[in-house]
């Protein structure tokens, strides 16, 4: 059942090609331009008009979670924010009729995620679920919602399932934004046309394994990993280092590229790998200046650069490439980059993959 390959984890992490395609079917049409989602348009106007979004989950889906402020933001100009549910939960918080909530869960049943929910609907909000278990607690308490249609998911590490979720939100954020008419039509089209071009696009990432088994055999044996990113490009260094220490144990962190003056440059050394997601076209020349940063101080730098680059590999250690895409959508080519990396270091470490200890795949308690 796991297709020929040696664990769940890297099967899933193939799949998604695929698992994005089902995400986007009958969702999405580039040629007549538009994105339809059941869940979405029955409440539209409410939706809409919602004066605030506020994303809760755990884990991987608070990362998707906080692509999906950005991709609000910047598409819908909507405020949004990302909560932890088990804080939400704790902390009395400020929510009304007036506030959509949109909870993020792969399984649907992750305890303090449900209970955040329980108590925004208290508070009157709008429920929403991005969820991928058909049927689960989650999906049966919100009030609409949208399934990411990833399929059962049974690595421990979430992989398929977070793309599903940032490929959800990245729709939900472009049906929000042509409604509200907050980017121009031109832009909308070439966006639509790039999602539906992303599937063919994480194939030719898929194809560098061989490049990311020579990275991982660099940073198998050390201690520490730091990952940055700025703007889109920051959650996915948040779950890169989620995806390296839960599965291979090697402790790491995620930044925005520009904290690092702020406290973890003291830590860089020659011991310290440090992965610069690096793909934005926007603040190129700044990502630029913060891994001279890091080489300044003998940190040893992977890079992850959009295909043809040449300034930032005539610097860094390693690079390794994406095909073009826009900034937007650019988390769902580099996180399977880093997917990909964590795997085979857990690999090389002789890690179980599927099973990391102490961890369960779906947090049914507090
Ligand atoms: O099922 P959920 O999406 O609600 O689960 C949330 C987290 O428990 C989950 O994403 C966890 O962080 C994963 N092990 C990450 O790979």
């Amino acid at each position: 059942e796991k297709g020929g390959y040696d664990y769940f984890m890297l099967k899933e992490i193939h799949e998604q090609p695929n698992t994005l395609r089902d995400c986007m079917r009958g969702r999405i049409n580039a040629d007549e331009g538009w994105i339809r989602l059941g869940g979405l348009e029955d409440y539209a106007s409410k939706i809409s008009k919602a004066k605030r979004f506020v994303m809760i989950g755990c884990g991987t889906s608070w990362h998707a979670g906080l692509i999906g402020e950005y991709l609000f933001e910047d598409l819908a100009r909507i405020p949004v924010e990302v909560e932890y549910a088990s804080e939400f939960r704790y902390r009395n918080p400020v929510i009304s009729e007036k506030d959509v909530v949109i909870a993020i869960s792969q399984s649907g049943e992750t305890a303090d995620t449900l209970a955040a929910l329980e108590i925004a609907k208290e508070k009157g909000a709008f429920l929403y679920g991005v969820v991928n278990s058909v049927g689960s607690s989650i999906a049966r308490t919100t009030h609409a919602g949208s399934y990411i249609h990833a399929g059962p998911e049974i690595g421990v590490a979430s992989t398929k399932a977070f793309t599903g979720q940032v490929t959800l939100l990245t729709l939900m954020a472009l049906y929000l934004a042509h409604h509200r008419g907050t980017i121009s039509e031109q832009y909308y089209r070439k966006l639509i046309t790039e999602l539906t071009l992303i599937p063919e696009k994480i194939k030719k990432v898929l194809q560098q394994d061989d490049k990311i088994k020579y990275i991982a055999a660099e940073i198998k044996d050390r201690q520490n990993a730091i990952y940055l990113g700025r703007g889109y490009n920051f959650p996915v260094a948040l779950e890169g280092a989620l995806k390296l220490k839960e599965i291979s144990y090697i402790h790491a962190e995620g930044y925005p590229a520009a904290e690092m003056k702020h406290g973890p440059i003291a830590l860089i050394d020659e011991n310290m790998p440090v992965i610069v997601i690096a793909t934005n076209r926007s603040a190129y020349d700044k990502i630029v200046s913060n891994i001279q940063e890091v080489k300044a101080r003998k940190g040893t730098v992977i890079a992850v650069v959009p295909e043809g680059d040449d300034t930032i590999s005539r610097i860094a250690d390693y690079t390794i490439e994406i095909p073009e895409t826009e900034d937007p959508l650019s988390p769902l080519l580099s996180v399977i980059l880093l997917q990909l990396l964590s795997y085979y270091t857990a690999v090389m470490r002789g890690c179980n993959v599927d099973q990391p200890r102490n961890l369960a795949k779906s947090v049914t308690v507090e």
